[in-house]
């Protein structure tokens, strides 16, 4: 998979799918030279043109040389300094104030497998799954070395990136910047994707012409935020869902992040990604290092889709971890809007009953069950059941839900800490804080410092005891609010820019002390709805709480770009009541279950209060799901329709199985129109020769629950072959009401 030849210098990391060239250049410089399409060999076809170029300098070796610059040349890791003037991929400030280092080539070492990066959740592989290769670079005074780390895959397009920094020097010196990776690309002519959002509105996908000049997408937030994702691709013009050629980037990381585009005076493009450079600083002493967190970056020839199928292969097979890595997700009910803050153990009492009856699976106890937390002003730190509310504890809460056969989970947001808390009260320097300037708040609650090693064992030890205290099955864990004043108090001043990163790398630890020491816990991570939607993340805690957004209509979108990385069964998705809490809409219950149903299925309504019309619709929706669970959570994703394309009314996702013997279709249209087109939908991923006999159809519903809109064809028991499923497709009957949702399932015979 990884060969170098020492003739050439070329080092081809290759697959079926994909190859990614670099070449040592006069012994020295690091060039990238290809990344695409698999190919057998690079023998220079695409050679470079030497061509004296004013203004662009040359290395003090070559002065005589005018052709040669490293302003022109596409490279691996580029520095600023000796005249390349794009961004640079590190800068570090040495002890005489001055930034300039010179990196060059020292040497290589190729390795079966994936070595684990310390302290960084990233992607794992065995011998036999993936290689890496190794690049040793050092700087020419000594003052720097530089490993660049690649691991390709056996069988993804993708390749990960990282990089580990040490000052190899006698004298300390400060990292400026480390970026995971940098890349350059020969041209522009690219579509630049992005997804941004807002708190309830994550991950809608923007897509326009790269342009000339710097563009970011990036953090500054202490967290991957809900306004911009670690993400970001390259899709030629021609590209789209199906077909085209797509250039996917993600971070593996959780902090403050940017992915920049830099389009420059030859059209050429260079990209970086990392932990973001604004305010970054790392002090490293003689011989200390920096790890960089990994970057993916992945080559789809097959459009979009195929950049999130490979994205998804990636993190369900050497992302997630754990017991439920594999396992079926239960059908949960949270009871944050059915009660919010208003429960007690009789409530929950019912709420278990009442799943019990309908066939969820696990109840999930919210925000509000410990200190004398009524509402958001008060507790966070506090993590002691509040027995005023809970008369016998968490662990007779525990009992009552599990006594109806149901599993039992619980939110947390230890992060944080509220001024009315015991916590704050013994601990005030252990809040993110300048000395001199008060703390701004967010929700009413400051951030705690998890730089230091005494708030990181708080929280395990607080956790824990919890989850010690009573069986609890499943953990919510939430972060709500962003960073400000992100500096701390243990810290002394020339480590302050470090505050945000040790942060990230402080909860790291944290969780992988809790996840170690919980196996059997499943952990869904939150950030006020999807804030911290990420693979750094999904490393401790195989789903994510997609949005506080719980209305259908808009979770199509949210869903759909989520799904641009990130697989259905990483979103946490609920049915809640109508009209929905944060945008008011009525929507049929089919719509909103249908909805849930693309990812981690659940309810976060009073199910105590539905009508028995509702109650039996639940039922079946439940019986439903279960019966295309494996499907949905395991299956090969397919994004037949977006919500982002022409006029946004329409969305479709389609799965097969694992085995591909089931097929399930779901369709959305927002709203109903007068003169629609007869919308048909071609399935993919199907054998052409195979037979599939329709098992379950369900026309879209209005509001009324029991009314059927349409005279529906008596598709159940059909059957037809995948080419005609595939090439000619399936009609989708016509109904005439707003928020239709409808699904097929199939079994190939
Ligand atoms: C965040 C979460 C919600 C809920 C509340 C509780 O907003 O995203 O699901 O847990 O906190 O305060």
């Amino acid at each position: 998979m990884i060969t170098f030849d020492e003739q050439t210098g070329i080092f081809h990391l290759h697959n079926k799918q994909v190859s990614y060239v670099l070449q040592l250049v006069r012994g020295r410089y690091l060039l990238h030279r290809y990344w695409g399409r698999a190919i057998r060999e690079f023998r220079d076809a695409r050679a470079f043109q030497p061509i004296d170029r004013s203004f662009s300098p040359q290395p003090a070796a070559y002065e005589n040389e005018r052709t040669f610059s490293l302003d022109v040349l596409p490279q691996e890791y580029p520095a600023y300094g000796h005249g390349d003037y794009r961004l640079p991929a590190y800068e570090v400030r040495l002890a005489d104030g001055t930034t300039v280092t010179e990196l060059f080539y020292d040497s290589y070492k190729i390795q079966k497998g994936k070595p684990e990066l310390a302290g960084l959740p990233a992607a794992y592989a065995d011998k036999h799954e993936a290689e890496t290769l190794t690049i040793f670079l050092r700087d020419t005074a000594d003052k720097l070395g530089v490993e660049l780390h690649y691991t390709i895959f056996a069988d993804l397009p993708i390749i990960t990136r990282d990089v580990k920094l040490t000052n190899t020097g006698t004298a300390a010196l400060e990292l400026l910047n480390a970026a995971s990776f940098s890349l350059d690309f020969p041209d522009h002519d690219f579509d630049r994707l992005m997804l941004y959002g807002g708190h309830a509105a994550e991950r809608s996908l923007e897509r326009r012409p790269l342009v000339r000049g710097i563009e970011e997408v990036s953090s500054r937030r202490g967290a991957s935020s809900h306004q911009a994702s670690p993400f970001l691709a390259l899709a030629r013009p021609e590209a789209t869902e199906k077909q085209g050629e797509v250039y996917g980037f993600n971070l593996v990381w959780s902090g403050e992040f940017a992915l920049r585009t830099e389009v420059e005076q030859f059209g050429t493009t260079r990209l970086i990604g990392g932990i973001n450079p604004f305010e970054f600083r790392w002090y490293l002493a003689p011989g200390e290092s920096f790890q960089t967190p990994e970057g993916w970056l992945c080559y789809s020839r097959k459009g979009l889709n195929g950049m999130s199928q490979a994205f998804h292969a990636l993190i369900r097979q050497h992302l997630l971890r754990g017991r439920y890595q594999h396992a079926l997700r239960p059908i949960l009910v949270n009871n944050w809007e059915a009660t919010y803050f208003d429960f007690d153990d009789e409530k929950l009492d019912q709420l278990a009953e009442c799943a019990a009856d309908l066939g969820i699976e696990m109840m999930v106890l919210d925000d509000g069950w410990f200190g004398h937390r009524n509402d958001d002003n008060s507790s966070l730190g506090d993590w002691q059941v509040n027995t005023d509310k809970l008369k016998k504890g968490l662990a007779g809460v525990a009992a009552s839900v599990h006594k109806r056969g149901l599993k039992f989970g619980l939110w947390f947001e230890p992060e944080m800490v509220s001024v009315d808390s015991d916590l704050y009260r013994a601990h005030s320097d252990w809040v993110l804080q300048v000395r001199d300037y008060p703390s701004s708040f967010g929700r009413h609650q400051l951030v705690l410092d998890l730089s230091r090693q005494e708030v990181q064992d708080y929280i395990v030890r607080s956790v824990s005891d919890v989850l010690q205290s009573a069986p609890i099955d499943y953990v919510k864990w939430d972060f709500n609010r962003h960073i400000t004043e992100g500096f701390s108090l243990a810290l002394p001043p020339e480590r302050q820019g470090e505050t945000r990163t040790r942060f990230v790398l402080g909860l790291y630890h944290v969780l992988e002390t809790l996840v170690q020491a919980f196996p059997d816990v499943l952990f869904e991570s939150c950030s006020g709805g999807g804030g911290r939607f990420d693979a750094g993340m999904l490393y401790y805690m195989p789903q994510t709480w997609c949005s506080d957004d719980t209305d259908a209509v808009q979770r199509l979108k949210i869903q759909s770009g989520t799904s641009m990385i990130y697989p259905p069964i990483t979103m946490g998705a609920h049915v809640s009541v109508t009209p929905n809490h944060q945008v008011g809409r009525v929507t049929p219950m089919q719509t909103r279950a249908f909805a849930a149903m693309l990812g981690c299925y659940g309810y976060e309504l009073d199910i105590t209060r539905m009508s028995d019309a509702e109650k039996a619709e639940v039922r079946e929706h439940i019986a439903l799901y279960k019966h295309l669970r494996p499907t949905l959570q395991f299956g090969t994703f397919y994004r037949l329709l977006t919500p982002f394309a022409g006029t946004a009314n329409e969305t479709a996702w389609q799965w097969v199985s694992e085995d591909g013997k089931q097929v399930v279709l779901m369709y959305f249209k927002t709203l109903a129109e007068p003169a629609c087109p007869i919308r048909t939908l071609r399935l993919q991923g199907l054998e052409k020769n195979q037979v599939y006999r329709v098992t379950d159809y369900w026309p879209a519903k209005g509001l009324a629950h029991d009314t059927a809109l349409a005279q529906h064809m008596p598709l159940v028991g059909r059957q037809f072959y995948g080419d005609e499923l595939m090439y000619s497709g399936l009609t989708v009957e016509k109904t005439d009401a707003d928020f239709g949702a409808w699904l097929w399932a199939f079994e190939q015979q």
